[in-house]
C-alpha cells in the first residue's frame, strides 16, 4: 500500500475523534435539500445532472447529457450553447437583481466598494470591450496576474463572455513561474497592476511581469490596473493603463453563445514532475456543477445570505467558489484584498461583524492560524451571523475542526469539510450541511450526482475500516477535460493507474471508517501540500539544483503543526562550495533563489546539508527515509538503498539552517 509515510500517527487521532455533529432541527428544516437527494440521484445519474443543467440559461437546449464515448474525454451537455458571463451577471439583471450586491470588495487599506450586479453587468461587459479592442476574441489566452482586486473578477468574466479562456496566475508567483505560464497557454495578453498591498505595503507587482514578458513573445498587451500608485517601467504601445483602455468602453456588450464544451480556463497545478499541468476546463458543465454545489454544500440562500470565500482568485478554489458558482447562483459575496493579521489579527471576524456575513469558507492552514493567535481575538467580535463554515485544501484535523466550530461557529454552525481539486473543477466529497452528521475530520460522503471510492492496488473496492487509494469511477460534470497540448499525459497521469476500470486516479490516500464514511489521508505522489498549496517535490529539487554551488538536491514534505506540510530540502553542494556555502547566509541564500525561481510559498522551510542522497539501485531517490529524518524519527526500512551506510553518514553529519 502506498499510504504516505507519517500518516499512521494521524489516523490513530483521526479514529479516536467519535464525536458526530448533526445539523439541529430548525437548520435540518429550512436547508435547500434532503437526503432524498442522493435516492433522486442514484435512480439516474444523467437525469440528475440535466435538471442541474435546467437552473443555467441555455440559449440552444443540448441534445445528449453526456458523451463519453472517446472516454477519458468527456463532453457533458452535447450541442448545447451558453454563455458563461451572461449566466452568472445579465441573468440575475433581467430578473430583477440589478440592485442586490453581487461583491463587497474590502481592500486591505481599508478602502472598499460595493458592486451590484447591474454594476456588475457594466463593469464585464467594458472590460470584455477593452479586451476585444486589444485583439482578444473566441478561444484565444490570457493571463490574468493580478491581487485580489474587482477587476480580477470582471477580466475573467470578461474572457468568458467573449469565449475567450484565461489562465489565471497567482500574485505570489515568481516572474519565471509567470513566464513559463504563459509560454504554455500561448497568451496574447496579461492584465496585471501596478503593485499589491501585501502586510500594509505596496510591494511592485508589475514589475515582475515586465520580467517574464521579456521571454514571452506570444504577448501583445501588457493591461495595468492602478491600484497602489507605485513607479512602474512603461513599455509604450505595448503597455496600456486599465483606466484609459477600459473606463472609455461602452458598457454594453451582446453576450454570443458558445459551445458548452467552449473552453473556459486553463489553470497550472503542480503534478509530480518539475512542468506544471495546464488543467482545462470547459463551459456547461463545469457552470452546472459550480452553481449545483455552491447551492447544496453552503445551503445558500442568494437573496439573505452574505458568502465569503477567503481563497485566493489564482486557486481553484477562486475560480469555482469566487466567481463562477456565487455568482451563477445571484449570491452576495465579500472579496478580501489583504491577509488575516493586517492590520491586526481580527481583521477577518471585523468583516464578519461588518458585513453580517453568513457562510465562511477557509482552509486548515488558516484555521490552525487563528487558533495558534487564541481564541480570545474572534471572541471580541459579534460572529452571531454565521450559519455555515467550510473547510478545503487539506485534511482537517479534528482538533481544528472542534475550534473552528466552537470558536468561530458558536458551537452552532454546521461545518462543511469539502474534498475535491484542481482536476475535479468543484466539490465532490462533502458533508450536506442539513443532512450530514459531521463528524470532525471526516469529508464523508460523495455528493448526490458523484461517485467515489476507496480501491486497493488493483482497483478492488476496500472494506469498512480499511485503507487505500480514492478514486472517481464515474465522469462528473465539471471534471478536467484535459492537460492543455498534452493529452498523453492527460491519460498517463490520471487514467492510467486502473486504465481496464476506467478509474480516474485522484493521487490521494483515503478511508473508510466502519460506517463507510471517507476519510481523506493525503497525496500518495511527490506532491506535497503547503498551507492546502500543491507543490511538486520535483519543481522545488529543480530550483535547487539550478543554483551554481548545488549539486543534487531532494525535497520532502515534513508535516507541520500549522502549515499542513513544510518542504525540508537536502542538498548536496557542489566541491568547493560546501565550505562557504553551508554557512547559515548561504542556506538562506539558497531558499530565496527557490522564491525567486517558484513563489514565496515554495520556500524551503529547512535545508539540510548532506553527503549523499538515499538511492535506490535504480537512481530512484527514497523520500520516505529522508522524511524520517525531516520528522525526526527513527529511519526506517534501509534494504532497498544502493548503499545501505548512507543514512548513516546523513545522520551524523547534518548541518541544517532554517
Ligand atoms: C488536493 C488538491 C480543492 C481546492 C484546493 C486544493 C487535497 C483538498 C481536501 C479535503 C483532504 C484535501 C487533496 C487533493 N485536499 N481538499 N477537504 N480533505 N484533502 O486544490 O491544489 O488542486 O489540491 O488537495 O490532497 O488531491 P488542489
Amino acid at each position: 500500500m502506498s499510504q504516505p509515510d507519517g500518516q499512521s500517527n494521524t489516523l490513530d487521532n483521526l479514529l479516536n475523534e467519535s464525536r458526530t455533529f448533526p445539523p439541529s432541527e430548525e437548520f435540518a428544516a429550512q436547508a435547500n435539500v434532503t437526503s432524498a437527494l442522493y435516492d433522486e440521484a442514484n435512480a439516474d445519474r444523467e437525469a440528475f445532472w440535466a435538471k442541474q443543467a435546467e437552473g443555467l440559461h441555455w440559449d440552444t437546449k443540448w441534445s445528449q447529457v453526456l458523451d463519453w464515448s472517446n472516454a477519458p474525454f468527456a463532453k457533458w451537455f452535447v450541442d448545447g450553447k451558453l454563455n458563461v458571463a451572461y449566466n452568472c451577471v445579465d441573468r440575475h439583471v433581467e430578473a430583477g437583481h440589478g440592485d442586490r450586491v453581487a461583491i463587497y470588495w474590502e481592500g486591505e487599506p481599508g478602502d472598499s466598494r460595493q458592486i451590484t450586479y447591474a454594476e456588475l453587468q457594466r463593469e464585464v461587459s467594458r472590460t470584455a470591450n477593452a479586451l476585444a479592442s486589444l485583439g482578444v476574441g473566441a478561444g484565444d489566452r490570457v493571463a490574468i496576474y493580478l491581487p485580489m482586486l474587482p477587476e480580477a473578477v470582471f477580466s475573467m468574466l470578461a474572457c468568458a463572455r467573449l469565449g475567450a479562456m484565461h489562465s489565471v496566475v497567482f500574485g505570489g508567483f515568481s516572474s519565471e513561474a509567470l513566464r513559463t505560464r504563459i509560454n504554455d497557454a500561448q497568451a496574447k495578453v496579461v492584465i496585471t497592476s501596478d503593485g499589491q498591498y501585501r502586510r500594509g505595503k505596496a510591494m511592485p507587482l508589475k514589475a515582475n511581469v515586465d520580467d517574464a514578458v521579456a521571454g514571452t513573445p506570444s504577448i501583445e498587451h501588457v493591461l495595468v490596473v492602478n491600484r497602489t500608485g507605485i513607479d512602474v517601467e512603461w513599455h509604450d504601445g505595448r503597455d496600456k493603463w486599465w483606466h484609459d483602455v477600459v473606463a472609455d468602453q461602452p458598457d454594453q456588450h451582446t453576450p454570443e453563445a458558445f459551445d458548452s464544451e467552449q473552453p473556459l480556463f486553463i489553470l497550472y497545478t503542480s503534478g509530480t514532475t518539475g512542468k506544471p499541468k495546464g488543467i482545462l476546463h470547459t463551459s456547461g458543465g463545469y457552470l452546472t456543477q459550480a452553481a449545483y454545489t455552491h447551492r447544496t454544500v453552503f445551503d445558500l440562500k442568494a437573496e439573505s445570505d452574505i458568502y465569503w470565500c477567503t481563497a485566493d482568485i489564482g486557486w481553484v478554489t477562486g475560480h469555482t467558489y469566487i466567481v463562477y458558482g456565487p455568482l451563477a447562483n445571484g449570491a452576495s459575496q465579500v472579496i478580501y484584498e489583504g491577509t488575516p493579521n493586517t492590520p491586526h489579527e481580527g481583521r477577518h471576524w471585523e468583516i464578519v461583524q461588518k458585513y453580517g456575513v453568513t457562510i465562511y469558507y477557509t482552509a486548515p492552514t488558516t484555521i490552525r492560524t487563528f487558533m495558534k493567535w487564541g481564541a480570545e481575538i474572534p471572541a471580541k467580535y459579534d460572529l452571531s451571523s454565521l450559519r455555515v463554515l467550510g473547510s478545503v485544501g487539506e485534511p482537517i484535523n479534528p482538533e481544528a475542526w472542534i475550534w473552528y466550530r466552537k470558536n468561530i461557529g458558536g458551537d452552532r454552525t454546521p461545518i462543511v469539510d469539502t474534498w475535491w481539486q484542481t482536476e475535479t473543477g468543484a466539490i465532490m466529497i462533502s458533508p450536506l450541511p442539513g443532512v450530514t452528521a459531521a463528524k470532525p475530520g471526516s469529508a464523508q460522503t460523495p455528493l448526490p450526482g458523484i461517485s467515489a471510492k476507496v480501491v486497493n492496488e488493483t482497483g478492488k473496492q476496500v472494506g469498512n475500516g480499511e485503507g487505500g487509494l480514492l478514486v472517481l469511477d464515474q465522469p462528473w460534470p465539471s471534471m478536467l477535460r484535459g492537460i492543455w497540448g498534452d493529452d498523453q499525459r492527460y491519460k498517463d497521469t490520471y487514467w492510467s493507474k486502473f486504465a481496464d476500470l476506467g478509474y480516474y486516479f485522484a493521487g490521494d490516500g483515503a478511508k473508510y471508517d466502519t460506517d463507510g464514511d471517507i476519510w481523506l489521508l493525503g497525496r500518495v505522489d511527490d506532491v506535497m501540500n503547503v498551507s492546502g498549496h500543491r507543490i511538486s517535490t520535483t519543481e522545488v529539487e529543480s530550483a535547487l539544483v539550478s543554483h551554481p554551488s548545488v549539486a543534487e538536491a531532494a525535497v520532502v514534505g515534513a508535516s507541520d503543526p500549522t502549515t499542513g506540510q513544510g518542504i525540508v530540502a537536502f542538498v548536496i553542494l557542489r566541491g568547493g562550495a560546501e565550505d562557504a556555502a553551508s554557512g547559515e547566509a548561504a542556506l538562506a541564500a539558497l531558499r530565496e533563489h527557490v522564491s525567486k525561481e517558484i513563489g514565496p510559498i515554495a520556500k524551503p522551510r529547512q535545508i539540510m546539508v548532506v553527503p549523499e542522497l538515499p538511492k535506490t539501485r535504480s537512481g530512484k531517490i527514497m523520500r520516505r527515509l529522508l522524511r524520517d529524518v525531516a520528522e525526526n524519527r527513527e529511519v526506517g526500512d534501509v534494504t532497498t538503498l544502493a548503499d545501505s551506510s548512507v543514512m548513516d553518514l546523513i545522520s551524523k553529519g547534518l548541518k541544517s539552517s532554517s
